[in-house]
């Protein structure tokens, strides 16, 4: 019995330190050490043993089991440790291989112009305001002093959303003049950029979306002066020291006297080129004095106070700002366009 007990010990030591991994150590520790193990069978046969015989045999099983059990606890270590060190080593990053640079996006050259722009008038005191896209014609048009069988009011070109033609995507910032008399305190100062939507066919100078910025003061003794002084000074700001504006008569229903203002080519300087089609000017914006109609109907007094009101294309202003030629390039956004703003 006791050369059985050291060959199970000299079996086992030696399998133990084989064995690979944790599943294979554990069957070895069934396989010694289980209750159907080869030492508990051994053990089982003690009774055989004379009474002197039992308790030597006995004192070395235990120690044959001790010893088993220890190392199968150290292998059980080594195992582990060995399997953290090769997860290391295969999940290990190179942290000095140089990153892969992040792509940051970039300004729409259409956004740094309205930037420019909302700093201009922010700088003069006027509130950046916004407003519903998906407009009353209330607001739209009635409010604006555009009647009934007014032309922009046909279906040919707005979006309605009702056969009553009440419910509109708005064709002009215009409306937000309405909404902020309705809910401002005089006097007011604001700009309200933002989209607009016209049944217009895409070329290179129409889509049938757009941006606007509407402009509007209303105060005690406000004139055309101010509007003209205003105007020029963005217009200054905008392209630069010197440039060139003039002022044509227009009409607007919401405005009285109304006018557009153009700019001179910057191609050409106003000799005529293609850019300005030939004209030398290029038109910029629509304006006025707000029509005493349209303050009556919003509760304000026109004998008390007047406004002037203006309304510019954000896309042809972009367009003159950066000398871009076709207004598809302001939508495509092609990143090789627009990185070069
Ligand atoms: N809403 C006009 C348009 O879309 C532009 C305009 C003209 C706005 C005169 C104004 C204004 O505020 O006073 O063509």
């Amino acid at each position: 019995m006791k050369q059985l007990l050291e060959h199970i010990r000299t079996d086992a030591l030696a399998a133990f330190s084989a064995a690979g991994d944790a599943q294979a150590l554990d069957a070895l520790r069934v396989k010694y050490l289980g209750k159907k193990g080869e030492l508990t069978a051994l053990l089982k046969q003690m009774g055989r043993l004379s009474p002197e015989e039992r308790p030597v045999m006995g004192q070395l099983a235990n120690q044959v089991r001790e010893a088993l059990a220890s190392a199968l606890e150290r292998r059980q270590r080594d195992l582990e440790a060995q399997a953290l060190t090769a997860r290391l080593t295969s999940e290990a990053v190179d942290v000095t291989i140089p990153g892969r640079p992040a792509v940051l996006g970039h300004r729409h050259p259409m956004y740094i112009a309205l930037d420019e722009i909302k700093d201009i008038f922010v700088s003069m005191g006027f509130q950046v305001v916004d407003g519903p896209e998906v407009e009353l014609a209330e607001y739209n048009f009635d409010k604006l002093n555009a009647e009934e069988g007014h032309p922009s009011r046909d279906w040919s070109d707005t979006f309605y959303f009702d056969t009553d033609s009440r419910v509109m995507l708005r064709s002009q910032t215009s409306p937000m003049q309405v909404r902020s008399m309705e809910v401002m305190p005089l006097p007011i100062r604001i700009i309200a950029p933002g989209r607009v939507y016209r049944k217009d066919e895409v070329d290179a100078t129409h889509s049938p979306m757009f941006h606007q910025v509407e402009g509007m003061v209303i105060d005690k003794n406000v004139t055309m002066a101010d509007l003209k002084g205003t105007l020029n000074l963005l217009a200054e700001q905008l392209f630069g020291k010197g440039t060139v504006t003039r002022f044509r008569p227009h009409h607007f229903p919401f405005t009285e006297p109304s006018c557009e203002m153009d700019v001179q080519c910057h191609k050409c300087g106003g000799a005529g080129c293609p850019t300005c089609k030939g004209e030398g000017w290029i038109e910029l914006l629509g304006a006025g004095m707000i029509h005493p109609n349209v303050l009556r109907m919003a509760g304000i007094d026109p004998e008390i106070w007047s406004g002037w009101a203006f309304g510019m294309g954000l896309e042809r202003t972009a367009m003159r700002r950066f000398k871009i030629a076709d207004l598809r390039l302001i939508f495509e956004n092609d990143m090789r366009f627009l990185e070069q703003f």
